[in-house]
């Protein structure tokens, strides 16, 4: 392969998003151009996603697409972890694929890029086996202000209806030097936010003798000087522990926001879910949330309609959502995936009825919503502007809670304002974000 056009395509979760930077700055450094298009493209890569049944489907319509580009010049690969998962079932799918590579397998990226460019077809990544994690010197981040640093890789719990352990493989934590290191340099290079990821950082374990526990990377990160705002995703309720708010309430420069997913309000889903927690267990955490000095936002995941969920169990998600009145959350059907423990349970529920569930759950939380929304009416918050609405004259910005706030800025006189801290009042409010003015 003589061609140095690349096109990547991301799906799924923000692991995947900063893997894609990764990915695309090793081809940078490789001499290859990065183009808009797949149809411009000589390598066209997707890195993609099994979460959920739709998410794995989109990657198979967009190589169908282009089936008849096989031959031609253009060289296909399939990244990530539906790349993980079927392994070289991909092949046979979708023949006119050179590349299948998991996460797992990215630090071989530079030779397998060699054999690509000589030519090579039908080339796999598929090892989980290993220790090591992607770190690269050559890492493109996207956004000017806010970079992403993965502290952990893989998950070693088993939810049961989960695909994560399967596709991005046993848990391996960066040394604390290595993070810290990323971190001084992103903040040298006038970096403000910085956001910290795994899928679950509280097992964070650093693998070097300092031995840091999450709350103690959380606190020294929040420390680098110039950096203003530390965020972190995702934290599993087991391993959640109360030094995690007393860092946040410690140090302002981490922000006002905990993502806890739940999935259930029932015990006995949690319990057939392996989440190995409890309500109770649950809510301990939200109360260490909710006593904090700060004002802590929580956000959650649901998954509506698991194997056994009967009406009852539904009712105590909905009313665990007006119990911790959470100021946001994603929520999901139950989606049945390869090589899960949830695909032998019995009493699936069937379709129609988890989109119920899914519409009545939606509609409560958006009431609720509407109520934490128009509590912050009237209150002065500093936001990170993060881009402008052009037909509405209005900037975006984000707050420390993680809220999304449009803004106008009296002294507009065409400056730009990206990436710059300014104290907005807040003056309406919408279910799923705030208006207001900026203060002089
Ligand atoms: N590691 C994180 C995120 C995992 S994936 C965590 O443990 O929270 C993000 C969300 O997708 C999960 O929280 C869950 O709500 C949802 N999800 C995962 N598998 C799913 C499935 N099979 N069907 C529907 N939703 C699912
Ligand atoms: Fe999946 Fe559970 Fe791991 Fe999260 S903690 S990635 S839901 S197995
Ligand atoms: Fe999807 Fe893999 Fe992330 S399955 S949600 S891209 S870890």
């Amino acid at each position: 392969m003589t061609a140095k056009t690349f096109y990547i395509e991301t799906f799924g979760c923000q692991m995947n998003v900063h893997d894609s930077e990764k990915v695309i700055g090793t081809l940078l450094s490789r001499g290859y151009v990065q183009v808009e298009t797949a149809e411009a493209a000589e390598l066209v890569l997707y890195n993609t996603c099994s979460i959920r049944d739709k998410a794995e489907q989109k990657v198979f319509s967009r190589l169908q697409q282009f089936k008849r580009e096989a031959g031609k010049g253009k060289v296909f690969g399939v990244l990530g972890c539906v790349a993980q998962q079927e392994g070289e079932k991909i092949f046979e799918r979708a023949p006119h694929v050179s590349l299948v590579a998991g996460s797992a397998s990215y630090t071989k990226l530079p030779e397998m890029l060699v054999q690509l460019e000589a030519g090579g077809r039908r080339l796999t990544g598929l090892s989980l086996d290993t220790d090591e994690t992607f770190d690269t010197p050559f890492t493109r981040r996207d956004n000017p202000h806010r970079a992403y640093i993965t502290i952990i890789e893989g998950c070693d719990k088993s939810c049961a209806y989960c695909v994560v352990p399967f596709t991005r493989g046993p848990e391996r934590s960066r040394t604390s030097a290595s993070v810290m290191d990323e971190a001084r340099r992103l903040a040298e290079k006038g970096y403000t936010e910085i956001q910290l990821l795994g899928q679950n950082v509280n097992s964070y374990r650093d693998p070097s003798p300092a031995g840091w526990d999450f709350a103690t990377l959380l606190e020294r990160v929040g420390e680098v000087p110039g950096i203003r705002r530390v965020r972190f995703t995702t934290s599993h309720p087991r391993d959640f522990v109360k030094p995690i708010v007393d860092v946040i309430d410690r140090n302002p420069a981490l922000c006002d926001h905990v993502h806890l997913p739940v999935q259930s309000g029932s015990d006995k889903v949690l319990s057939a879910m392996d989440r190995l927690y409890t309500r109770d267990e649950y809510m301990r955490r939200i109360q260490w949330l909710k006593g904090a000095r700060r004002s802590i936002a929580i956000t959650t995941d649901i998954i509506v309609g698991f194997p056994g969920e009967t009406e009852a169990d539904f009712n105590q998600t909905l009313a665990l959502l007006d119990e911790v009145q959470y100021d946001s959350l994603f929520s999901f059907k139950y989606s049945p995936r390869p090589n899960t423990s949830a695909l032998h349970l019995g009493d699936q529920i069937p379709e129609e009825e988890k989109t119920r569930r899914l519409m009545v759950l939606q509609e409560r939380q958006r009431a609720i919503q509407i109520r934490r929304n128009s509590e912050a009416v009237g209150m002065v918050q500093e936001v990170l502007v993060e881009g402008k609405n052009q037909a509405l004259g209005q900037w975006i910005g984000r707050t420390s809670q993680n809220r999304t706030l449009n803004f106008t800025h009296a002294t507009d006189n065409g400056e730009n304002l990206m990436g710059r801290y300014l104290d907005v009042r807040v003056t309406r409010a919408g279910p799923n974000s705030l208006v207001g003015e900026s203060v002089m």
